[in-house]
């Protein structure tokens, strides 16, 4: 057991929350998958009528009961898309930043996975990883997790999804996607769950 904060960014599908949840696992961390907090957000504009591209509905909506978070609601493409679009707001990631900050600084230290952690919430961590893949192994990833749950999308129209997405999260002004300083750059569209954690694994061991 190791007392390290373990910051994990990078798009959609990308692997990013499979791979926090195995660091966390193998080194003995809490894990915190701040995408479901913005999820949250997205999902509780929705449930209030709101519209979550108008700033003060969309920090309304952070007051979210904590139960929400357990909504199985919350994981679907739709939510993700809500989710996507309150985060822009900056008010609505400041609402957010202690919850998260207070994760990260936790005596025994932290696996904190999403798009903003190695930039803004922990820029201090012990090790910083980026995982990327291409649109199209993401988009595969994502056309399969979503045949499982018995939910039929084309192909074309998740990659479109993703494009649209990453294009905002990158785009935007207030805590855009990018790779953090310092931070270890793992491409996993080659990759399958386990040479991914592996690899994972080994970029924390090199580091800590
Ligand atoms: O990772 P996940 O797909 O659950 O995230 C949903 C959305 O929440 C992302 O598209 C992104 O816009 C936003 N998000 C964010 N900052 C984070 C985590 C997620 O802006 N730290």
């Amino acid at each position: 057991k190791q007392a390290m904060i373990i910051a994990v960014d990078g798009p959609t599908a990308s692997g990013k929350g499979t791979i926090a949840k195995a660091l966390a696992e193998r080194f003995g961390l809490p894990h915190l998958d701040t995408g479901l907090l913005y999820r949250a957000v997205g999902r509780q504009v929705f449930l209030t009528g709101g519209d979550p591209d108008d700033a003060e509905d969309a920090l309304a909506a952070t007051d979210f009961p904590e139960s929400l978070l357990q909504d199985p609601e919350l994981r679907n493409e739709e939510t993700g898309g809500l989710a996507s679009r309150v985060s822009v707001h900056r008010p609505v990631r400041q609402a957010l930043y202690e919850r998260q900050r207070k994760f990260a600084t936790q005596p025994g230290g932290a696996v904190l996975d999403g798009r903003d952690i190695g930039t803004v919430i922990a820029p201090k961590a012990d090790v910083k990883l980026f995982v990327t893949a291409t649109v199209e192994a993401r988009a595969m990833r994502r056309w399969k997790e979503m045949a499982l749950r018995g939910e039929s999308h084309s192909l074309p129209e998740i990659e479109a999804d993703l494009r649209q997405r990453d294009a905002r999260d990158i785009a935007r002004v207030e805590a855009p996607l990018k790779p953090a300083e310092g931070a270890v750059m793992l491409d996993t569209s080659e990759l399958d769950r386990d040479a991914a954690i592996q690899a994972a694994i080994e970029a924390v061991e090199r580091i800590r």
